[in-house]
């Protein structure tokens, strides 16, 4: 047993560990009401993630409720595009809502903009336990774009997807740019100090076959390829929520994550017969019973766990939803923590 070491980067190396870790898909944010609190002191959401002082706060928050084996930097996907030169605002019941850009040539990088999320990171260091990974993320390039070219998310990114069929050279173009954004961003948040990092490419399921693979899989592969280069150290979870069984597969094989985020659609017994054997997994406690809490979820729990046995980082299968009770996650994390195969 690696008893020194953090459970979590211990099972994406593919080490033995004594048992499964767990941390949570926004295990932060507002069903927490010391969140609903601290988001307060801020007027927009991107004051809130941009300010060190509440983001490190809110990142820590749900530490000190649960006995978590990760925390996750407090910051958002979209931050990529506002750093770009995007207006990108959140609206209270909408979500949300990014100002069209004129033209491509108009959005350029500016690490500035998102210095206050490497503060945060370093603020938030010295609070973490010897066994507490640190994840920092992004957006995949895919989930980033959606939002780009659609603006908000109730037309269901159809321009998105339209113009990933008919691979128009200005989606090509965009994901292009934001790879690189991506790429810069992560390496800076690596250098802050978090040791994973998972991208978030929630939209991934609106794409199969021959589009997936372009505007997911292949873009993925090539962020992976460039944090390796730099940082072979630190591992990367990769969560193409929605996809195919086959996109899943292929997701696996080609791009070279250390782990796959599983949502939950995926069939537990599936995964664990055909993807486990070629690396960790992540995952895949359904959200809705995270909410109902009781029985239902513990048996659930009890059912992932003997499934996935120690390759394996419990997680939901999405973010947590904000009407969840807290004394929920408490009963989960606790169940998980205690479980012995
Ligand atoms: O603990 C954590 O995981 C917190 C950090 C975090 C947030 N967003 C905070 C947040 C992370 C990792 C994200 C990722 C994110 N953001 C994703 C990928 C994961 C997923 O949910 O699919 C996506 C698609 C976004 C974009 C986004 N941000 C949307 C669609 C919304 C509005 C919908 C909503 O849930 O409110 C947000 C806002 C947002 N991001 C909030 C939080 C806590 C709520 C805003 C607030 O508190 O005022």
């Amino acid at each position: 047993m690696y008893k020194n070491e953090k459970p979590v980067l211990s099972v994406l190396q593919g080490k033995e560990v004594e048992a499964t870790p767990v941390w949570l898909m926004r295990q932060a944010g507002r069903y927490l009401p010391e969140y609903r609190q601290l988001r307060e002191k801020a007027d927009t959401f991107i004051e809130f993630c941009l300010s060190p002082d509440l983001a490190s706060e809110a990142t820590l928050q749900p530490l000190r409720r649960y006995p978590l084996d990760a925390a996750i930097v407090f910051a958002d996907i979209l931050l990529v595009p506002f750093a770009l030169g995007q207006d990108v605002r959140f609206v209270e019941q909408e979500g949300p809502v990014l100002k069209p850009f004129e033209k491509l040539s108009s959005l350029k990088w500016d690490e500035g903009r998102v210095a206050p999320v490497l503060e945060t990171i370093c603020k938030v260091l010295p609070s973490l336990t010897d066994q507490t990974a640190f994840i920092g993320f992004a957006g995949s390039p895919w989930t980033v774009a959606c939002y780009m070219i659609e603006g908000c998310s109730q037309t269901g990114f159809a321009s998105a997807c339209q113009m990933a069929v008919k691979e128009e050279p200005l989606l090509d173009d965009l994901m292009a740019l934001l790879e690189q954004a991506t790429v810069a961003y992560l390496s800076a948040q690596i250098k802050a100090g978090v040791d994973v990092i998972q991208l978030f490419d929630s939209h991934a399921g609106l794409l199969t076959g021959k589009a997936f693979s372009r505007y997911v899989t292949d873009p993925t592969k090539r962020i992976v390829l460039a944090l390796k280069q730099a940082f072979p150290n630190v591992p990367i979870i990769g969560f193409p929520r929605g996809a195919t069984p086959q996109d899943y597969m292929a997701y696996q094989q080609a791009t070279g994550v250390d782990a796959v985020g599983l949502d939950q659609q995926v069939d537990p017994s599936w995964a664990a017969r055909e993807l486990q054997p070629h690396g960790a997994l992540q995952g895949n406690l359904d959200p809705a019973l995270l909410l109902e809490g009781g029985a239902a979820m513990l048996k659930q729990a009890a059912y992932l766990l003997r499934q996935f046995g120690p390759r394996h980082i419990f997680n939901l299968g999405h973010g947590v939803v904000k009407e969840t009770p807290p004394e929920h996650v408490t009963q989960l994390v606790h169940f998980v923590k205690d479980w012995r195969p």
